[in-house]
């Protein structure tokens, strides 16, 4: 009977739970006891280590099928980790057992704990971090809350985040009532002003991209907005230069760190931006539905949720926690992530993709005598290979030839039947990809291949990328997504803990398949 007190309710938390801004005080404090989970989860973790083989050795920690798919597009949205989706589920039948004393009593501190936890990760104070559901949601949240008005300037650089642009113009529909269809035809002068700075190819390295900031984001920029890892070109911006330029100018900066915690190492205390959103759901391998939002104190009384609830206007936390009855249990799965990539070793774990990923590059440019996009310090998990100049028209044939074997069977479909139909009369003959040695500086030991001499501008268009995308997907069950860039097309590959070498070579060979339709 000892839990029956007679209290009363106290700001915001559950009737039943501490009110939520004295959970978060207390989680930052030294004696900060987590609750106990209402179930064992030591099972989950039980023998991983620092030892676990990676590559192959780690697909029993994902849930894709590897039996089927050679997966190159972590990139794209994550694949989550066994032991976060098993943490994930057992919460969601743990609180159908009783749905009031999960979510009255036990959700609440439940999730402050799973805060602190994510909090050490990316070493940043609990009271300054909120879970929501993805980095699309942390970033209409910061631009909504700067209240860009039709003079404000928002800047970003070109090869940032698509929808973002739409955000800082979508601000204005509130104050003129137009529908979202018409977010692209309102005239300018009711829109905020979103200045882009333009990166064009080749791109030398990060001082590029600071030269390019300095001389074209206006003074009277109201938000600047970077990718810390952007999503069409992987490039990792030098995000610690890029804040420090806009703190001497007085700009307040938001980081989309949308593809940046589990590929780089985080430190938001060292980073000391004004907002950062990211994805856990991402490359931390979390449940799909997690995601979190850092807001330095100084900027958190400005900071509005787009859905209104309980906790509205009783703190930073108590804004954020509950946005109404749903699903919780993505953001509690992250802990199990977390506990993963410290078992593993996060930074065992970053080596492995790191190397991976140049050995990668080395194969398949050296096969396609291309190049990358970006210079090797710019790239983390993810990197843009060029494709062989003539793969457009090869896949042209390629689609051609399976179309004409298909009508001689008297079936018509689209490009992507036909490519599922040679698949099926064409066999595996293909060989092992041509490795040419061609010799290229290095620096610091990593092949630096954006030297090569070949051009940086072509006549490709995305309805190549998008043919060459369906022939892996369709006939050689790749996942890989390829973008165009400047008319040329490259393959965007992502390295992730279960990948290999072998998952290259099948790349290479696939493409070299495609080749021979010429
Ligand atoms: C740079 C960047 N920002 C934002 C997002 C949006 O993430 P989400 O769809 O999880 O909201 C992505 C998604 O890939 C991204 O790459």
């Amino acid at each position: 009977m000892s839990e029956l007190k007679r209290t009363g309710y106290q700001n915001f938390g559950s009737f039943f739970t501490e009110s939520v801004e004295v959970l978060i005080s207390k989680a930052v404090s030294k004696d900060y006891t987590p609750p106990l989970k209402p179930f064992q989860t030591h099972d989950i973790l039980a023998g991983l280590c620092d030892s676990q083989p990676l590559g192959k050795g780690a697909r029993e920690l994902f849930l894709i099928d590897f039996t089927k798919w050679t997966f190159l597009n972590h990139g794209a949205f994550g694949g989550v980790c066994k032991p976060a989706h098993v943490e994930a589920t057992r919460w969601r039948l743990h609180c159908e057992t009783q749905p009031l004393t999960f979510l009255d009593r036990e959700l609440f501190p439940q999730l402050v704990r799973v805060i602190k936890e994510l909090g050490s990760f990316i070493n940043a104070s609990p009271k300054d971090l909120v879970f929501l559901p993805n980095a699309t949601t942390g970033l209409n949240t910061v631009i909504k809350s700067c209240d860009l008005g039709p003079c404000d300037v928002m800047y970003m650089l070109d090869i940032g985040y698509g929808s973002v642009k739409k955000m800082a113009q979508a601000s204005a529909l509130y104050s003129t009532h137009s529908s979202p269809a018409d977010v692209e035809e309102l005239p300018t002068s009711s829109t905020p002003q979103v200045v882009m700075g333009h990166v064009d190819f080749p791109i030398s390295g990060p001082d590029q991209i600071i030269e390019i900031v300095a001389q074209t984001m206006p003074q009277n920029t109201k938000l600047a907005v970077f990718d810390a890892v952007t999503s069409n070109t992987a490039l990792v911006l030098p995000m610690k230069q890029l804040v420090e330029l806009c703190k001497s100018r007085g700009i307040p900066v938001l980081i989309d760190a949308a593809h940046a915690p589990g590929q780089l190492p985080v430190d938001l205390h060292e980073l000391n931006a004004d907002y950062y959103v990211a994805n856990c759901h991402k490359w931390l391998a979390c449940p799909r539905g997690s995601a979190f939002m850092w807001v330095h104190p100084d900027r958190q009384s400005k900071i509005r949720p787009l859905v209104i609830s309980h906790g509205s206007g009783c703190g930073f936390t108590s804004d954020f926690i509950w946005d109404g009855c749903r699903d919780y249990a993505p953001f509690l799965g992250v802990s199990s992530a977390l506990g993963m990539w410290q078992a593993l070793g996060f930074d065992r774990c970053r080596t492995y993709c790191q190397n991976l990923l140049r050995d990668a590059v080395d194969l398949l440019t050296t096969a396609w005598r291309s190049r990358t996009l970006a210079p090797p310090e710019m790239c983390a998990n993810m990197a843009l290979i060029a494709l062989p100049e003539k793969l457009a028209e090869a896949a042209e044939q390629y689609i051609l030839r399976a179309s004409s074997l298909h009508s001689d069977n008297a079936v018509s479909g689209s490009a992507s039947d036909h490519a599922l139909h040679l698949q099926e009369v064409s066999g595996d003959g293909v060989e092992d990809v041509a490795r040419d040695g061609v010799e290229d500086k290095t620096r610091d030991g990593v092949k630096d291949v954006t030297s090569r001499q070949i051009p940086w501008t072509g006549a490709a268009t995305s309805t190549d990328a998008k043919l060459v995308q369906d022939i892996l997907h369709h006939r050689f069950c790749i996942e890989c997504p390829v973008k165009c860039i400047q008319g040329i097309l490259y393959v965007r590959v992502s390295v992730q803990i279960y990948n290999e070498m072998g998952d290259y070579q099948k790349l290479g060979k696939a493409i070299k398949e495609v080749l021979r339709a010429l």
